[in-house]
Protein backbone atom coordinates (compact mmCIF):
# COMPACT_ATOMS: atom_id res chain seq x y z
CA UNK A 1 0.00 0.00 0.00
CA UNK A 2 2.72 2.77 1.18
CA UNK A 3 4.47 1.95 -2.73
CA UNK A 4 1.10 2.53 -4.03
CA UNK A 5 1.06 5.81 -2.66
CA UNK A 6 4.30 6.64 -3.12
CA UNK A 7 3.80 6.11 -6.89
CA UNK A 8 0.83 7.73 -7.21
CA UNK A 9 3.23 10.85 -5.58
CA UNK A 10 5.41 10.38 -8.46
CA UNK A 11 3.40 9.81 -11.00
CA UNK A 12 1.39 13.37 -9.87
CA UNK A 13 4.40 15.32 -9.27
CA UNK A 14 5.44 14.40 -13.13
CA UNK A 15 2.08 15.56 -14.31
CA UNK A 16 2.65 19.05 -12.99
CA UNK A 17 6.54 19.27 -13.72
CA UNK A 18 5.89 18.36 -17.09
CA UNK A 19 2.80 20.48 -18.22
CA UNK A 20 -1.06 19.28 -19.72
CA UNK A 21 -0.57 16.55 -22.60
CA UNK A 22 -2.66 18.92 -24.87
CA UNK A 23 -3.14 22.17 -24.72
CA UNK A 24 -6.11 24.12 -26.19
CA UNK A 25 -4.73 27.21 -28.20
CA UNK A 26 -6.93 30.59 -29.78
CA UNK A 27 -9.07 29.66 -33.33
CA UNK A 28 -8.86 25.38 -32.91
CA UNK A 29 -5.68 25.00 -32.40
CA UNK A 30 -4.22 21.16 -30.54
CA UNK A 31 -1.46 21.37 -29.58
CA UNK A 32 -0.28 17.91 -28.64
CA UNK A 33 2.80 18.62 -25.99
CA UNK A 34 2.91 15.04 -24.97
CA UNK A 35 3.92 14.24 -28.30
CA UNK A 36 5.89 16.91 -28.96
CA UNK A 37 7.68 16.15 -26.06
CA UNK A 38 8.71 12.67 -27.48
CA UNK A 39 9.23 13.73 -30.95
CA UNK A 40 11.28 16.88 -29.82
CA UNK A 41 12.98 15.70 -26.58
CA UNK A 42 14.91 18.33 -25.70
CA UNK A 43 12.27 20.92 -23.48
CA UNK A 44 15.02 23.77 -24.22
CA UNK A 45 14.21 23.56 -28.19
CA UNK A 46 10.72 25.65 -27.03
CA UNK A 47 11.39 26.55 -23.30
CA UNK A 48 14.28 28.63 -23.80
CA UNK A 49 13.77 30.18 -20.06
CA UNK A 50 12.90 26.75 -18.74
CA UNK A 51 9.25 24.63 -18.45
CA UNK A 52 6.44 26.56 -17.81
CA UNK A 53 4.05 29.53 -19.35
CA UNK A 54 6.40 30.63 -22.32
CA UNK A 55 6.61 34.97 -22.47
CA UNK A 56 4.85 36.28 -24.84
CA UNK A 57 3.36 33.51 -26.77
CA UNK A 58 1.18 33.84 -29.25
CA UNK A 59 0.59 34.37 -32.68
CA UNK A 60 3.59 35.87 -33.73
CA UNK A 61 5.74 33.66 -31.82
CA UNK A 62 3.79 30.54 -33.48
CA UNK A 63 3.52 31.17 -37.06
CA UNK A 64 7.39 31.86 -36.28
CA UNK A 65 9.92 29.54 -34.64
CA UNK A 66 7.48 28.85 -31.65
CA UNK A 67 5.61 26.12 -33.99
CA UNK A 68 5.48 26.42 -37.54
CA UNK A 69 9.09 27.44 -38.25
CA UNK A 70 10.53 24.34 -36.75
CA UNK A 71 7.97 22.00 -38.44
CA UNK A 72 9.26 24.21 -42.24
CA UNK A 73 12.79 23.36 -40.62
CA UNK A 74 12.68 20.31 -39.89
CA UNK A 75 9.82 19.37 -42.64
CA UNK A 76 7.77 17.62 -40.58
CA UNK A 77 4.61 18.60 -38.83
CA UNK A 78 2.34 20.89 -40.57
CA UNK A 79 2.74 24.20 -42.08
CA UNK A 80 -0.45 25.17 -43.70
CA UNK A 81 -3.29 26.99 -41.78
CA UNK A 82 -6.18 24.55 -42.04
CA UNK A 83 -3.65 21.60 -40.46
CA UNK A 84 -2.96 23.76 -37.45
CA UNK A 85 -6.41 25.38 -37.63
CA UNK A 86 -9.44 22.92 -36.77
C1 LIG B 1 7.52 21.72 -29.28
C2 LIG B 1 7.58 22.70 -28.23
C3 LIG B 1 7.59 22.23 -26.79
C4 LIG B 1 8.37 21.25 -26.21
C5 LIG B 1 9.40 20.34 -26.85
C6 LIG B 1 8.03 21.26 -24.80
N1 LIG B 1 7.08 22.21 -24.55
FE1 LIG B 1 6.25 22.64 -22.74
N2 LIG B 1 4.99 24.00 -23.63
C7 LIG B 1 5.04 24.36 -24.96
C8 LIG B 1 4.05 25.38 -25.22
C9 LIG B 1 3.79 26.06 -26.55
C10 LIG B 1 3.41 25.63 -23.98
C11 LIG B 1 2.30 26.64 -23.70
C12 LIG B 1 2.99 27.94 -23.40
C13 LIG B 1 2.07 29.06 -22.99
O1 LIG B 1 0.85 28.91 -23.01
O2 LIG B 1 2.63 30.12 -22.59
C14 LIG B 1 4.03 24.74 -22.99
C15 LIG B 1 3.70 24.70 -21.64
C16 LIG B 1 4.41 24.00 -20.68
C17 LIG B 1 4.18 24.08 -19.25
C18 LIG B 1 3.16 24.99 -18.60
C19 LIG B 1 2.04 24.28 -17.97
C20 LIG B 1 0.97 23.89 -18.91
O3 LIG B 1 0.75 22.68 -19.07
O4 LIG B 1 0.32 24.79 -19.50
C21 LIG B 1 5.08 23.26 -18.65
C22 LIG B 1 5.23 22.99 -17.16
C23 LIG B 1 5.88 22.65 -19.69
N3 LIG B 1 5.44 23.13 -20.92
C24 LIG B 1 6.92 21.77 -19.49
C25 LIG B 1 7.66 21.16 -20.49
C26 LIG B 1 8.73 20.19 -20.25
C27 LIG B 1 9.20 19.73 -18.88
C28 LIG B 1 9.19 19.81 -21.48
C29 LIG B 1 10.25 18.77 -21.82
C30 LIG B 1 10.05 17.44 -21.30
C31 LIG B 1 8.43 20.55 -22.48
N4 LIG B 1 7.52 21.35 -21.85
C32 LIG B 1 8.63 20.44 -23.85
C33 LIG B 1 5.88 23.85 -25.91
C34 LIG B 1 6.78 22.82 -25.74
C1 LIG C 1 11.11 22.26 -32.18
C2 LIG C 1 10.23 21.75 -33.22
C3 LIG C 1 8.73 21.90 -33.10
C4 LIG C 1 8.03 22.93 -32.56
C5 LIG C 1 8.56 24.19 -31.92
C6 LIG C 1 6.62 22.61 -32.74
N1 LIG C 1 6.49 21.43 -33.39
FE1 LIG C 1 4.71 20.57 -34.01
N2 LIG C 1 5.73 18.99 -34.71
C7 LIG C 1 7.10 18.84 -34.69
C8 LIG C 1 7.45 17.55 -35.28
C9 LIG C 1 8.86 16.98 -35.42
C10 LIG C 1 6.22 16.96 -35.67
C11 LIG C 1 6.03 15.63 -36.38
C12 LIG C 1 5.96 14.50 -35.39
C13 LIG C 1 5.87 13.19 -36.13
O1 LIG C 1 5.31 13.15 -37.22
O2 LIG C 1 6.40 12.22 -35.58
C14 LIG C 1 5.16 17.89 -35.29
C15 LIG C 1 3.81 17.65 -35.52
C16 LIG C 1 2.79 18.53 -35.25
C17 LIG C 1 1.39 18.32 -35.54
C18 LIG C 1 0.77 17.08 -36.20
C19 LIG C 1 0.75 15.94 -35.24
C20 LIG C 1 -0.01 16.25 -33.99
O3 LIG C 1 0.63 16.31 -32.91
O4 LIG C 1 -1.22 16.49 -34.04
C21 LIG C 1 0.69 19.43 -35.11
C22 LIG C 1 -0.79 19.69 -35.20
C23 LIG C 1 1.68 20.33 -34.53
N3 LIG C 1 2.94 19.77 -34.65
C24 LIG C 1 1.38 21.55 -33.97
C25 LIG C 1 2.31 22.38 -33.33
C26 LIG C 1 1.99 23.62 -32.65
C27 LIG C 1 0.60 24.20 -32.52
C28 LIG C 1 3.16 24.11 -32.17
C29 LIG C 1 3.41 25.38 -31.36
C30 LIG C 1 2.64 25.53 -30.14
C31 LIG C 1 4.23 23.20 -32.57
N4 LIG C 1 3.68 22.16 -33.26
C32 LIG C 1 5.58 23.41 -32.29
C33 LIG C 1 8.04 19.74 -34.23
C34 LIG C 1 7.75 20.94 -33.63
C1 LIG D 1 2.02 25.26 -37.07
C2 LIG D 1 0.67 25.62 -36.72
C3 LIG D 1 0.04 26.84 -37.33
C4 LIG D 1 -0.04 27.18 -38.67
C5 LIG D 1 0.51 26.43 -39.86
C6 LIG D 1 -0.80 28.41 -38.73
N1 LIG D 1 -1.15 28.81 -37.46
FE1 LIG D 1 -2.22 30.46 -36.99
N2 LIG D 1 -1.82 30.17 -35.03
C7 LIG D 1 -1.24 29.03 -34.51
C8 LIG D 1 -1.15 29.17 -33.09
C9 LIG D 1 -0.57 28.15 -32.12
C10 LIG D 1 -1.68 30.46 -32.77
C11 LIG D 1 -1.69 31.15 -31.42
C12 LIG D 1 -2.75 30.60 -30.56
C13 LIG D 1 -2.76 31.23 -29.19
O1 LIG D 1 -2.31 32.39 -29.00
O2 LIG D 1 -3.24 30.52 -28.31
C14 LIG D 1 -2.13 31.04 -34.01
C15 LIG D 1 -2.77 32.26 -34.14
C16 LIG D 1 -3.42 32.71 -35.27
C17 LIG D 1 -4.27 33.87 -35.35
C18 LIG D 1 -4.58 34.83 -34.20
C19 LIG D 1 -5.74 34.33 -33.41
C20 LIG D 1 -6.07 35.25 -32.25
O3 LIG D 1 -7.26 35.32 -31.91
O4 LIG D 1 -5.16 35.86 -31.68
C21 LIG D 1 -4.72 33.94 -36.64
C22 LIG D 1 -5.69 34.99 -37.22
C23 LIG D 1 -4.12 32.83 -37.37
N3 LIG D 1 -3.33 32.10 -36.49
C24 LIG D 1 -4.32 32.56 -38.71
C25 LIG D 1 -3.54 31.66 -39.46
C26 LIG D 1 -3.51 31.58 -40.92
C27 LIG D 1 -4.40 32.42 -41.84
C28 LIG D 1 -2.61 30.62 -41.25
C29 LIG D 1 -2.12 30.19 -42.62
C30 LIG D 1 -1.54 31.24 -43.44
C31 LIG D 1 -2.07 30.09 -39.99
N4 LIG D 1 -2.65 30.75 -38.94
C32 LIG D 1 -1.14 29.06 -39.90
C33 LIG D 1 -0.80 27.95 -35.23
C34 LIG D 1 -0.66 27.88 -36.59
Amino acid sequence: MKTLVALFAVVAFAGTAFGADVIEMKKGVKFNHKAHQASVGDCKKCHEKGPGKIAGFGKEIAHGKGCKGCHADLKKGPTSCKDCHK
